[in-house]
């Protein structure tokens, strides 16, 4: 979308800040849940979609978090059908985030009466000793349990994070986990390697000496990752995501490719709802307050909860994008970042752009560029070259 545009976005992101407990690794803004809290968040994302739904006709919809699959089903239908009320439903795609502790057949089969279609659920590790370490509050035997309940409410898109690097983990936990996760059949994976997030009890262990981190490993399991996927039928398209069903028909991304974070990835525009969430529309990026009482009492008085806004520079605007867009399999096409930023991607870093393919990270067709294998596996610091 245009700056000057006054198109509807078609892209909504509501954030849940609640978990059942906090992981060790976690710096998403969250907190362990209270109930008293998130019905009045609950109450307040009712009145924030009120003040938003006139500017949005959704393509795509994400529920993230946080541990959106935290509420209750009163909560859920509250929330569904205050959308339901405001024209928001319809969406091509549909995705809660879900942790398998806090899935239920009874919730599963609302979210699919009102149209959700694709659910994330966060596994991490499919071993009982990591996903301790992880502070993680379901077991193995959950994430089976709960991948079948989601399957019998009729989700046919279903993504499973996974983690990998993990302080503790061997080659051969890291290959179950991928022979297992992948067995289950689900259309998509994201495979993150573990971050170091300051403030989390996992980065204070590291700091403290606890264990060190061991960069040959975390090389080779990424290795492993690539070649366990592509063997069992999915697709990289992006740095840590994977998905099933590539055809002649596709185009550059597999069809069960998530379509909300493409448009992130390809510089679109977007609403974000909910405490810390952001947005990007008609050229303005906003960030909600990061404080859920904030985020209440704003919205209690009518006001939406934002608590900065600005104006990048076309260029600053369009370097970010192109750093978005390599994380793709498929780089950028010229044209199309052309079209979307107003400027020639080849021209305007163009010795970024020759650095990259000398160091082999890089590689420059007359239509497009795009990162290697290479350098994917380090697209952060190959993408931070073209930030301005
Ligand atoms: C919002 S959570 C997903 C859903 C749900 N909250 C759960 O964890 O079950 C998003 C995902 O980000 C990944 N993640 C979070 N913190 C991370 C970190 N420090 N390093 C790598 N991946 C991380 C995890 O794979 C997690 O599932
Ligand atoms: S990984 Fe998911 S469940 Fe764990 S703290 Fe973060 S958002 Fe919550």
């Amino acid at each position: 979308m245009s700056p000057g545009s006054d198109k509807p976005v078609s892209s909504l992101y509501v954030h849940v800040p609640f978990c059942a407990q906090k992981c060790s690794y976690c710096a998403f803004y969250s907190e362990a849940s209270s109930g008293e809290l998130i019905e009045r968040y609950t109450s307040a994302l009712v009145r924030e979609l009120e003040l938003v739904a006139h500017d949005v006709k959704p393509a795509t919809v994400f529920f993230g978090g946080g541990t959106p699959s935290i509420l209750n089903l009163k909560q859920w239908r509250r929330v569904l059908e205050t959308m339901q009320r405001l024209n928001l439903l319809g969406a091509a795609e549909w995705t809660i985030e879900s942790n398998p502790a806090t899935v239920s057949l009874d919730k599963a089969k609302l979210w699919r009466d009102f149209g959700v279609n694709r659910v994330s659920m966060g596994v991490q590790s499919l071993d009982e000793n990591l996903l301790d370490r992880l502070g993680r509050v379901h077991s193995r035997d959950m994430v089976f349990k709960s991948y079948d309940v989601l399957r019998r409410a009729g989700f046919d898109n279903i993504n499973l994070d996974l983690m990998f690097a993990i302080p503790g983990q061997t080659m051969t936990v890291w290959e179950q986990t991928l022979d297992e996760a992948i067995g289950l059949g689900s259309e998509h994976l994201s495979c993150y390697e573990v971050i170091y997030e300051e403030d989390t009890p996992l980065y204070e262990q590291l700091q403290a000496g606890q264990f060190s981190v061991d960069e040959d490993s975390a090389c080779a399991m990424y290795e492993e990752l690539l070649e366990a996927a592509s063997s069992r039928g999915f697709q990289q398209y992006e740095i840590a995501n994977f998905a099933r069903h590539m055809s002649p028909q596709s185009g550059e991304v597999p069809d069960r490719a998530c379509l909300h974070n493409i448009n992130y990835w390809r510089g679109g525009s977007f609403h974000g709802l909910g405490p810390s969430a952001t947005s990007y529309v008609r050229g303005i990026r906003a960030k909600n307050w990061s404080s859920t009482p904030l985020y209440c009492e704003c919205l209690e008085r009518g006001k939406r909860a934002i608590e900065s806004q600005e104006e990048l520079s076309p260029l600053q605007r369009a370097g970010e994008i192109a750093a978005f867009g390599l994380r793709m399999n498929v780089g950028w096409p010229f044209h199309q970042f052309q079209q979307t930023t107003g400027y020639d991607l080849a021209q305007e870093w163009s010795s970024e752009i020759d650095q990259l393919v000398e160091q082999d990270w890089g590689r420059l067709n007359a239509e497009r560029f795009q990162l290697t294998a290479q350098g994917l596996r380090f697209a952060d610091l190959a993408a931070q070259q073209f930030l301005r």
